[in-house]
């Protein structure tokens, strides 16, 4: 029986390699270093393998798969693969899989850790107390601002967005949502939320929160243009991908109060951070720890071992992102 080569691109994807380890059919190669791999890593280490467990953190341009002509498989351990040219592996006839639903609560709650961090301004509370400034009891401390009766805008009402929406119901707040696709009137009325324009969600919404994927539609979808519609007293919520926002015209926007602050969990050049946020006492700056919990990100990667496995035995897994290449896999073990 020929063998399976898997590459597994971490060790922070240990988990992958101990549930895989047992299957006769498979060869592992493990990549035991929690340093992201560079392109040349990536391409020399995972040459000849017919899969790949990877992190998002991982790329694959049509160059680095040009150079990976074994490949049929990239099972990426989050739920959005702009790191990966999809319509070039598709056209390669790669197979790409992803991590959706596993990771809904626990990324919807992190918008709504964000959304409370901010309203009552705990990060700059922290740093005021820890910096030994607090002598003085004083009524107008650091004063937040409600949730109850404000509202909040979704934008793109997927699945996490969709959570989200289940999160707030306890909060008294008014959920509006602005989508490619409008929900059924019924839908609407069960979950009691209301469809606007995606300006008029802007321009009207107290906290904004993003849950659309990043590609070609939604690069910088918030602009320089879209951020004037804010209202000076509104909060931006990103724990989608940083490229749906422009940075550097956030900036401008935060420091000239064309909005009160932002909650940031993803970046545009992460981890690097060349827009200056750090300046800014208006922020909450997270490290991309959206699904970051460990059982979160235990069952991320139990999807995405289980869905490669599936998928080299010829089963067509849900996680499948661009079904259409499916029949034409060479797969691979036959059982
Ligand atoms: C994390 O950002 C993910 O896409 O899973």
């Amino acid at each position: 029986m020929s063998l399976s080569k898997v590459f597994i691109s971490s060790a922070f994807l240990r988990h992958c390699r101990d549930l895989l380890v047992t299957k006769s059919d498979l060869e592992l190669v493990y990549r035991d270093s929690f340093a992201i791999a560079t392109q040349e890593e990536l391409v020399k280490e995972a040459k000849d393998c017919t899969a790949i467990i990877c992190l998002y953190s991982d790329r694959f341009d049509a160059k680095t798969l040009d150079l990976l002509p074994e490949l049929q498989i990239i099972a990426n351990v989050a739920v959005g693969y702009d790191n990966i040219d999809l319509e070039y592996a598709s056209k390669r006839n790669i197979a790409v899989l992803n991590t959706p639903d596993v990771l809904n609560n626990t990324t919807a709650d992190m918008a709504f850790a964000l959304m409370i961090a901010l309203s009552r301004r705990v990060v700059e509370a922290d740093r005021y107390v820890r910096a030994g400034l607090w002598q003085t009891q004083r009524f107008d401390h650091f004063l937040g601002s409600d949730l109850s009766g404000k509202r909040l805008g979704i934008v793109g009402l997927g699945r996490i967005g969709s959570v989200l929406v289940k999160r707030v119901s306890g909060f008294e707040m008014e959920v509006v949502y602005s989508n490619r696709k409008r929900l059924d009137s019924k839908l609407e009325k069960e979950l009691n939320l209301c469809y606007l324009s995606l300006e008029e969600l802007l321009s009207t919404s107290d906290y904004i929160s993003l849950h659309c994927p990043l590609n070609e539609q939604t690069f910088h979808l918030i602009d320089e243009e879209r951020l004037r519609l804010f209202k000076p007293t509104a909060y931006l919520i990103n724990t989608a991908r940083g490229g749906v926002v422009d940075s550097c015209a956030l900036v401008d926007a935060l420091k000239s109060g064309r909005l009160a602050g932002a909650g940031l969990d993803v970046f545009e050049d992460e981890p690097y951070l060349s827009a200056h946020f750090r300046d800014l006492e208006n922020v909450v700056l997270t490290p991309h720890i959206g699904s970051g919990t460990k059982e979160c990100r235990q069952a991320m990667m139990e999807l995405s071992a289980n869905s490669m496995y599936e998928c080299l035995s010829g089963r067509k897994p849900n996680n499948l992102v661009n079904p259409q290449v499916f029949s034409k896999l060479k797969t691979v073990i036959r059982q």
